[in-house]
């Protein structure tokens, strides 16, 4: 019942070097000289404007006055948030780039989260059947999922990312300081994808985060936390990168990136259409604990990692607060999610950390059971 061929091993990519950044000018004094100043544009959201843009500038300011005075002409400042990711905000940002004269050889360095890089990078993509864009990613989310791997686009007809491209950025840079202006609320969000990564790879990755003091980090880390988080967020985009470079355009072994994010996205929409939407990594958090539980029901993973996480997310993102009165609706979002590849639910579920099985599939009593669970935590 359960096909399980995308086992992968993730041994090969230890020690693979990272591309965080000390230093944003030097890596864009690297790569913008082949673009005449003129042609550099900037696209960011309006949160991001406020909290990381005057961050950005500071470190941008060795290029020089003039530099910076174009570059604050030719910077479009977009509606931040999930809702204005659509055509109509796209339509702007294509308006915006024909209006300001850019061109095939220009370049557009795309400024903040992960709504700002799929966004943006969808309409650069487009542009002129598609221009280079870098993206400087603002939140951990989008460090470690959203800027990298190459997904760009848009939500259409009241579905998340129905209409895009896989178009890779010309670079990722990341600059670490920029986290320092994250609610913790938007830090946990992305440390969710960082604990999916974890999970998927390896027991060893698994419990170096589970060691990691998260109230201490996000409070007053020391010299030993920073380098510690550095590590941790290394190897989560490494493990992200490696499985990208196996299946650039998630046609079998990326869907791995997919675990927690079947029952994720279904109680995700559902606290959208109720009007009490949740960050995404919370749902992917709530998201992982059901599907973990099924991974148990369903091929023998251990129940006692069902309960590390378990009790992971009771102490840092709290409980879903659904009942059993939500399962219809649940398995009914679940039954229109663009992963299945059938009539039937598609999960990634694991046989023990670091064996993911993309493609599994469960009975519509075994999904309830999962949800049961995580419900009653
Ligand atoms: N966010 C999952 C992926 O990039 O494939």
């Amino acid at each position: 019942m359960h096909k399980c061929k995308n086992n992968c091993t993730f041994a090969a990519i230890l020690g693979h070097n990272g591309m965080l950044t000390d230093d944003i000018f030097l890596e864009l004094h690297r790569i913008l000289p082949r673009f005449a100043e003129d042609q550099v544009f900037l696209i960011t959201d309006e949160n991001v404007a406020r909290e990381c843009l005057p961050l950005f500038e500071s470190q941008t300011a060795d290029f020089g006055q003039l530099w910076q005075n174009m570059l604050r002409r030719h910077t479009l400042v977009l509606p931040a948030g999930e809702a204005h990711k659509n055509l109509d905000t796209v339509r702007r940002i294509w308006d915006y780039l024909q209006s300001a004269g850019a061109t095939r050889r220009s370049v557009v360095l795309l400024l903040g989260g992960g709504v700002v890089t799929d966004m943006a990078g969808f309409a650069a993509a487009c542009y002129q059947r598609g221009i280079p864009f870098i993206n400087i990613p603002t939140t951990l989310l989008s460090i470690v999922d959203a800027s990298d791997g190459g997904k760009t686009g848009i939500d259409y007809g009241g579905l998340k990312n129905q209409i895009g491209l896989f178009r890779p950025a010309l670079e990722n840079i990341i600059w670490l300081p920029f986290l320092r202006t994250l609610p913790a609320e938007q830090f946990l969000s992305g440390w969710a994808e960082m604990i999916k990564h974890a999970l998927i790879a390896s027991p060893i990755e698994w419990n170096r985060l589970l060691a990691f003091d998260l109230e201490q980090y996000l409070a007053a880390p020391d010299e030993a936390q920073e380098d510690e988080f550095r590590a941790l967020i290394t190897r989560s985009m490494d493990i992200k990168r490696y499985v990208v470079e196996q299946d650039p355009e998630e046609q079998d072994m990326r869907r791995i990136l997919n675990f927690g994010h079947t029952v994720g996205h279904a109680i995700e929409s559902e606290l959208i259409g109720r009007g009490q939407a949740r960050p995404h990594g919370y749902c992917v958090v709530w998201g992982m604990v059901a599907e973990l539980y099924l991974s148990h029901l369903c091929l023998g993973f251990p129940a006692e990692v069902v309960t590390q996480l378990s009790s992971y997310m009771k102490a840092h993102y709290g409980a879903v607060g659904f009942s059993c009165r939500d399962y219809e609706r649940l398995l009914s979002l679940m039954r229109h999610d663009k992963k299945n590849t059938d009539s039937r639910i598609s999960f990634t579920l694991l046989r023990h950390v670091g064996s993911p099985c993309a493609g599994s599939h469960a009975s519509d009593e075994q999904i309830k059971e999962a949800l049961d669970y995580l419900f009653s935590l």
